[in-house]
């Protein structure tokens, strides 16, 4: 038995986003987003699920407040859904869409919880898709725009915030892969979405600044790691490109304030060119207060000429998998913030997502998602071993407070440490969330 114990100013919390909780789709004058256009698009969502009634904590959010009072959590992330405030992205301001939020923030602050607000979790306003969406720079204004009156009404209360939620899935996934809204399949459309999404995370940062708003800010990448087969140099360089994938494209160019070499070259040969205009990398490379850091998963990978974008293949060594499918890979979770640590330096770092998904269901009342709470423990672990070794980890938060809509998996995949039926919308606790209680109000916990 070890007793794994945190240090006191750590801070723990859940997170979720808009979409995937809200619900209340035609309500508080929000305009239509790019996630409505898109899981009503036949085929494009698992059984044909949309985010129009989700978790409702658009009206049951107090609800949702007590749970989170119950845990004992130091912060709750959040995501403002962007055609709330301006339903068509830019223009008329809807007052109702701030109040909906003023709410939610002064009764989160009358819990003592704080609240970590997420600008972009990815419900673009879909007038701005209509003009091109991140593909054109426009949409950067718009969201500059839209920051900024949220850093104004906000300052005060809102003392974190994040700019950009996973920037690989709102460019790669979504534009490359098409899995996401909106549904692209175009390497160099995803490239110039990335380097927009860099310039708009390096504007907000300086208009924050600008306007003197008190606080931190920061945004928070997804990233995987990929463990090289064997010692062969051709599946270290894969593993490294793989990696780079997640990683060096997305921290590079803010902490570095240019993208990494290797991977410009590769791309060149696929065709693709980098479209940066003059000024746009200073304008990215910004210091940041912190980094968010959503980790869930990896694998172990190899040289597989032609295979995929990288020339690289993951191998199958035997992992459990999480019910979406996803190994369980702590080990990973370790080398990913040891590897950022030694590349970026002493960034404060948050990890603004790390959770898993089994789909147990209430019996008799009670949810026995004994692996979610295994998983929780081994990552836990990891993230314990890499404070010991210097990375500057100043929090966790667990995704998610709730089972929720998972994008393209619908209503199918459970990553809640609260059950939703989503037919009578009730909530009800699951063995993790009292696992979870008991570790934040202890501040460690026994494996
Ligand atoms: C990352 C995303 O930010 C979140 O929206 C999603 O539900 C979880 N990962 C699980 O896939």
């Amino acid at each position: 038995m070890a007793i794994i114990q945190f240090p006191k100013d750590m801070k723990w919390g859940v997170a979720t986003a808009s979409y995937q909780i809200e619900g209340a789709v035609n309500e508080g004058g929000r305009g239509v987003s790019i996630w409505d256009t898109f899981s009503k698009t036949p085929g494009k969502v698992v059984n044909g699920d949309n985010g129009d009634v989700a978790c409702d904590s658009y009206h049951r959010y107090n609800e949702d407040l007590e749970i989170m009072e119950d845990l004992g959590v130091d912060f709750y992330r959040f995501s403002v859904a962007w055609p709330r405030i301006f339903p068509n992205g830019t223009g008329e301001l809807n007052q109702e869409g701030l109040d909906y939020y003023h709410q939610l923030v002064d009764s989160l602050l009358e819990k003592g919880i704080e609240p970590m607000c997420t600008l972009y979790h990815w419900d673009l306003p879909q007038a701005l898709q209509d003009k091109g969406g991140w593909a054109n720079r426009e949409t950067i204004d718009a969201y500059i725009n839209y920051a900024e009156v949220m850093f104004n009404e906000f300052k005060g209360k809102i003392k974190h915030w994040i700019t950009f939620n996973e920037p690989w899935c709102v460019s790669f996934l979504s534009n490359f892969a098409g899995i996401h809204a909106p549904g692209n399949q175009d390497l160099q459309l995803a490239v110039d979405v990335a380097h927009h999404l860099h310039v708009a995370h390096g504007k907000a940062v300086i208009r924050f600044r600008e306007l003197g708003v008190e606080g931190q800010i920061g945004y928070a990448p997804n990233v995987e790691w990929n463990e090289p087969y064997s010692n062969k140099q051709e599946d270290i360089d894969a593993c490294k490109r793989a990696n780079a994938y997640f990683m060096d494209w997305f921290f590079d160019p803010v902490f570095k304030g240019s993208y990494p070499q290797f991977m410009v070259d590769w791309f060149e040969k696929k065709g693709v060119t980098l479209n940066i205009e003059e000024g746009d990398m200073e304008i990215i490379h910004q210091p940041i207060d912190f980094l968010g850091i959503n980790y869930y998963s990896g694998s172990v990978g190899r040289y597989k000429e032609n295979e995929g974008l990288f020339d690289h293949e993951k191998v199958d060594t035997g992992y459990l998998k999480t019910d979406i499918g996803w190994n369980v890979y702590p080990e990973g979770f370790y080398k990913v913030l040891t590897h950022i640590g030694e590349t970026y330096g002493d960034v404060p770092i948050y990890i603004t997502e790390n959770g898993s998904c089994y789909n147990d269901e209430p019996e008799h009342g009670q949810v026995k998602d004994n692996k979610r709470v295994d998983y929780l423990k081994q990552h836990l672990v990891s993230l314990h071993r890499s404070m010991e070794t210097g990375v500057n980890i100043k929090g966790y938060l667990t995704w998610s407070l709730l089972d929720n809509f998972e994008w393209a998996e619908g209503y199918t995949m459970r990553f809640g440490i609260v059950h939703v039926n989503y037919r009578t919308l009730e909530r009800t606790k699951k063995d993790s969330f009292y696992w979870y209680k008991q570790t934040i109000s202890n501040n460690f916990f026994e494996v």
